[in-house]
């Protein structure tokens, strides 16, 4: 480039260029940048040394559906007189570095060879690339120290790319959500629009500006709405019962997970992975004796019934009970199953007028809102099978199910609570301090 031009590249973008990662995936909303410091940063790395650079899509009809324009934009805002660009292809004159531009589905057909020796992919709009494309291209890519750049905005909770590669990174693997309001040069008009999407219409805001998946409208049980509005919402200490919810691991890699609920406010959530039913037991039998919660509900299907059992046999009747998702609600004309009617219950607690507190927390968020609901041939409500679920988020919803035990009986507050006693505002206290330590 020309002496005094520098090259501006958000802060966010800046692992595109300062790690090594076989995977970079940046994720979210319109205008966060993506396709900029993408095109910037592979214009920078190209002026470095010969690379290979394939930049493709799931179709591409003509070399104009592709980010060709956009790196050439590029090369002439900077003055790049180093760039040579022709009909097909750019090229760095000193360096030897070419980029080339392909779409995937066109490539099948094609010899695929031609993309053997690249070094970066870049796959823009990745959202749309189907699995088959992605199942060819991944081993195709393989070339040492070769790396695949993603940009996309989440479609649905399973494109199949973000399937692959984002929902369960590894140590290989970079994922970066970056928003518009990341995005130092993201124009005013377009800030404008973005915030006039958020007071018009809240969930699509979430899907077109903050990269959410896109809700499934009316089959949507919980809107991203309430459950933002409760993660933004920060009032209290509340001094309602606690209320405990334990979701049970069914299978060894699941985890159990307990959710701390005081009325309108959800404390906190802890998470233990590979623990038996006595571990598990132990843990709730720590947290009764220490912060004397008014209920304990225990998801009771699968292996829960075991620490259930043990919970009663240590003399805990009063305050655990054993709840079957699968089993009759208790307005069994109403609701296909407990389940539904749990999860109902906490979407009611989300949109009461009176507010509700949740911890910020993506997952959490993530999990909540994938629910969809159908009605029984009884006209009931009733939830999408957990199967369905787990396949859209790439794991069960443990979180929200732990949240949405604490909705499974209500629970009336008869006793009369001294607000100043000790152990009952404690916990919070507890959570405090581990977060402190620990960053949990
Ligand atoms: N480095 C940059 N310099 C100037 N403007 C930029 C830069 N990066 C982004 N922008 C502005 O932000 C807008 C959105 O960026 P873009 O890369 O298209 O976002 P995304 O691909 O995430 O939707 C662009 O249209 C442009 O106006
Ligand atoms: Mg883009």
């Amino acid at each position: 480039m020309t002496s005094n031009t520098t090259v501006k590249i958000p802060k966010i973008f800046a692992p595109l260029l300062t790690t090594n990662k076989r995977y970079k995936l940046f994720y979210g909303g319109r205008a966060g940048g993506k396709s900029y410091a993408f095109a910037d940063s592979l214009l920078l790395l190209g002026r470095m040394k010969k690379l290979r650079i394939a930049c493709m899509r799931e179709v591409q009809e003509s070399i104009k559906d592709s980010v060709y324009k956009l790196l050439s934009d590029r090369i002439n805002e900077y003055n790049l007189t180093d760039y040579n660009i022709t009909a097909t292809q750019i090229v760095n004159k000193v360096t030897g570095t070419t980029f080339i531009f392909k779409g995937l589905q066109e490539q099948y057909a094609e010899n695929i060879k031609s993309l053997e020796g690249v070094d970066i992919v870049w796959l823009e709009e990745a959202q749309k690339i189907s699995k088959k494309s992605w199942d060819i291209l991944n081993p195709t890519i393989r070339k040492a120290g070769s790396e695949i750049w993603i940009s996309m905005n989440r479609e649905q909770e399973n494109d199949p790319v973000w399937m692959a590669v984002g929902a369960h990174p590894d140590e290989r693997t970079l994922v970066v959500k970056v928003n518009y309001n990341d995005n130092p040069f993201c124009p005013e008009e377009v800030k404008y629009l973005a915030q006039k999407c958020q007071k018009e219409n809240p969930d699509d805001y979430e899907h077109i500006w903050l990269g959410a998946p896109a809700s499934v409208g009316a089959y949507k049980l919980i809107s991203y709405k309430s459950v933002r509005k409760a993660m933004e919402t920060q009032w209290r200490k509340s001094t309602s019962m606690l209320i405990i919810g334990i979701d049970v691991a069914r299978f060894g890699d699941d985890a159990t997970v307990m959710c701390f609920r005081r009325g309108r406010v959800c404390l906190e959530f802890k998470t233990f992975k590979h623990l038996d039913n006595v571990a598990v037991a132990n843990q709730a039998t720590f947290f009764i004796r220490q912060y004397r919660p008014a209920r304990v509900f225990i998801d009771a299907g699968g292996v829960g019934g075991g620490v259930v059992d043990i919970l009663l046999d240590r003399g805990f009747k009063r305050v655990v009970r054993p709840v079957m998702f699968g089993g009759s609600a208790i307005l069994d004309e109403r609701y296909h199953n407990r389940r539904a009617e749990m999860w109902d219950e906490l979407r009611q607690w989300l949109e009461d007028e009176g507010g509700a507190q949740l911890p910020k927390d993506e997952m959490l968020m993530a999990e909540l809102c994938a629910v969809n609901k159908k009605y029984d041939s009884r006209g009931r409500l009733q939830l999408e099978e957990k199967a369905e679920i787990k396949s859209k988020l790439g794991r069960s919803p443990d979180m929200a199910d732990a949240l949405a035990l604490t909705f499974a009986e209500p629970v009336y507050d008869i006793e009369g609570r001294d607000e100043n006693d000790k152990t009952q505002n404690s916990l919070e206290g507890l959570f405090k301090v581990e977060k402190a330590n620990t960053g949990w």
